[in-house]
């Protein structure tokens, strides 16, 4: 027995040693929180074992003879076992605290040089706004979040409705989205990349849906990336336009023509087929004005009139004429 015990013991830990548990870490932050995580996990590991071991060893030890109908012997306490049983627990979760504390702490640490980004959730989309980046007298706003590498992101989180959780897996930071409060987390991304953004709170139909991309890029690319988003919103035209889309409603709504097939609001194809460029401008700056049939208002984020620029407007209107072959223009 103890021989296929250790047989089927080493098979596991040969598995378990190969599995690769974690996401790619892809910043400073990643670092530490699996540091905690292990040694939490290795606690765990051997604290089971000696528990589970014992128990085996127990139940095979004082087991009942067989026709053997009578009571235990009655047993009393143990004062010596009882200290420490309670001396090991205590130790050890005094001990965690302490150390994640600790971790915690350096994980936020944010240097004086960081840059700021806000995050927006709303049911079911993130924004990001770069306040130091001025795009035609607004700061910068997009749906997909990019970062230049190796630079100390300060994180302010809030909700425009439910509770809401900002996470991408490969940066280990998680942090509530919580309307009218603002949240904070930090990170140092340290690997290039596309990463996913996963909303981690339940937060209605659509949660499941409420994903965006983390864009890792060199300093050089972001500022290049900074640039032509400058452009962009100067020159507007359907070309913008059709980026917009993608980037900020796309998330939401179907269009067969930017590939888009979500469906958390009206399918576009139908909703603005044959429309007019105002019916389609109020319908982004007002989505209260006229509700589709069989959806509810308050869904679509109202303020799109104040994040967008002039010129990101007209040319998100322009794409979406030219997408559903809109009518009187
Ligand atoms: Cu937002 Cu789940």
């Amino acid at each position: 027995m103890t021989l296929v015990g250790v047989a089927v013991g080493a098979a596991l830990a040969i598995v378990a040693v190969f599995i690769p548990w974690l996401p790619d870490a892809a910043s400073d932050q990643a670092g530490i929180v699996d540091s905690v995580y292990w040694v939490v996990t290795i606690i765990c590991v051997v604290v089971f074992a000696v528990v589970a071991g014992v128990s085996a060893y127990a139940v095979y030890k004082f087991r009942a003879p067989p026709g053997d109908m009578d009571d235990g012997s009655p047993i009393h306490g143990h004062t010596g076992l009882e200290i420490v049983w309670t001396l090991i627990p205590t130790v050890l979760v005094l001990g965690i605290a302490i150390y994640s504390g600790v971790a915690l702490a350096q994980a936020e640490d944010v240097p004086s040089d960081h840059r700021t980004i806000q995050v927006t959730a709303v049911q079911f989309a993130w924004t990001f706004t770069y306040p130091d980046i001025d795009v035609e007298g607004k700061p910068l706003t997009t749906g997909e979040l990019v970062l230049p590498i190796d630079q100390t992101v300060r994180f302010e989180i809030t909700s425009n409705d439910v509770i809401h959780s900002f996470w991408v897996p490969e940066w280990r930071m998680k942090q509530d989205a919580v309307q009218g409060i603002t949240t904070r987390t930090t990170v140092k991304p340290t690997k290039l990349g596309t990463f996913p953004v996963i909303c981690t709170e339940l937060c209605g139909l659509g949660h499941a849906l409420m994903r965006s991309q983390a864009v890792v890029l060199s300093e050089e690319d972001f500022n290049a990336w900074v640039e032509e988003q400058k452009r962009l919103a100067r020159e507007g035209g359907a070309i913008q336009g059709r980026e917009l889309f993608t980037q900020q409603c796309g998330s939401c709504h179907t269009l067969a023509g930017a590939g888009t097939q979500a469906e958390v609001g009206p399918n576009l194809d139908d909703a603005l087929q044959g429309q007019n460029a105002d019916f389609i401008r109020e319908s982004i700056v007002d989505p209260s004005a006229q509700i589709a049939s069989g959806y509810q208002d308050g869904v679509m984020p109202a303020n799109f009139g104040e994040t967008l620029t002039q010129p990101q407007l007209d040319g998100l209107v322009e794409y979406l004429l030219e997408a559903t072959g809109g009518g009187a223009r």
